[in-house]
């Protein structure tokens, strides 16, 4: 397998600071919850998925170090540190996903504290072995859709760096690499934390993909000459009407590929879709203004007080959506009839 983004190592966790990456790659290891929560803000540990894995196993982190044999003050104690999680990002669904399965198991659990210390750890292992086999599949299922010669564009970094392992774009991107099929990949930088730039590219070259990278902004010109075949991008979120919410810059890469007639895929597990939230209350995360004035902190590219906007996500209509992908299948158009079929055959 490609990288190890995150791993639990029985008393601690291990996770690959992707902030440092493509130039340093720095392995950070802790026991304690509240470094993972502050990773997972830095976006050290990003991407839906990963940021899902992260927090249960920070939960975990946490159960390990109670002392103490009172239930109910365990009980207070983990929903303390499963709220903590809940504020470290507001979009990605998969982190309230994770949150919720381990909450429920809490709530109904009437043994010993080592008993439900044993169960978090058990649930937080799981949640990640999940991940790795659903984007394993997710990139199988994909697969069918990619042809030989392909260029496919990506947005962002829906790879192994952002999951548990094999990523969700990238794993079909994978899944037809290893088949065979001799495609090409155009990563776009994704402007302002660069995670085509630093972690797509970055991701595709250590495994020999071919790849190219564009700025955000060469979109338009090259899919105008027929240089994009396919676009594939993940997904923070999909509604169940079919919107997805995913990296800024997704929703203007849609509109494109609609007037160039490019089919535009999204991958994402089951676990990235809302059931409950309806498009106008979905939350966009508003980052800090200096990420857009400087480069990664370092370079200031405007003046310093400048008035930025920076939400990290945009929304894309069911309409420029040509399919999602996930690891039970495909549902093409109608995407919000055949999203819900999809997720009727699931067993929960
Ligand atoms: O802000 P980020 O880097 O966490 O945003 C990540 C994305 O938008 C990804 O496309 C999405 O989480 C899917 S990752 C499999």
């Amino acid at each position: 397998m490609e990288v190890k983004t995150i791993e639990w190592l029985g008393d601690k966790v291990r996770w690959l600071n992707t902030m440092l990456l493509p130039h340093e790659e720095v392995y950070v290891e802790s026991d304690d919850y509240e470094r993972l929560a502050v990773a997972i803000e830095r976006m050290e540990i990003r991407g839906a998925p990963a940021i899902g894995v992260a927090a249960a196993f920070g939960i975990a982190l946490a159960a390990r170090k109670f002392s103490g044999n009172n239930l109910d003050e365990f009980k207070t104690y983990i929903s303390k540190v499963i709220s903590r999680f809940s504020r470290t990002r507001p979009t990605a669904v998969n982190l309230f996903w994770a949150l919720d399965r381990i909450k429920k198991l809490v709530d109904n659990y009437l043994g010993s504290v080592e008993g439900l210390k044993e169960v978090i750890v058990n649930e937080a292992i799981r949640i990640y072995n999940e991940d790795l086999e659903v984007n394993k599949r997710i990139g199988l299922n994909g697969l069918r859709l990619i042809e030989d010669g392909d260029v496919v564009l990506t947005h962002c970094n829906a790879g192994a760096l952002a999951t548990a392992g094999y990523g969700t774009a990238l794993s079909i991107i994978r899944a037809a690499w290893y088949s065979g099929k001799k495609i090409k990949v155009i990563a776009t930088e994704t402007r302002p934390v660069l995670q085509g730039a630093r972690l797509t590219v970055w991701e595709l070259s250590k495994e020999g993909i071919p790849v190219k990278l564009i700025t955000d902004n060469m979109v338009g010109y090259v899919m105008s000459k027929g240089l994009v075949d396919k676009v594939i991008v993940g997904a923070d979120r999909i509604l169940t009407s079919g919107h997805v919410i995913n990296k800024i810059g997704t929703y203007t890469i849609a509109v494109v590929a609609d007037r160039h007639k490019i089919p535009f895929y999204v991958a994402a597990p089951t676990s990235t879709i809302d059931t409950k939230t309806v498009v106008d209350d979905v939350v966009i995360e508003e980052r800090d203004p200096n990420e857009v004035r400087y480069v990664l902190g370092k370079v200031l590219i405007t003046l310093p007080n400048v008035e930025v906007m920076n939400p990290a996500f945009d929304i894309t209509p069911p309409e420029l959506v040509s399919a999602v992908i996930t690891e039970v299948g495909i549902a093409e158009k109608p995407i919000n009839e055949n999203l819900r079929k999809l997720l009727t055959n699931t067993p929960t």
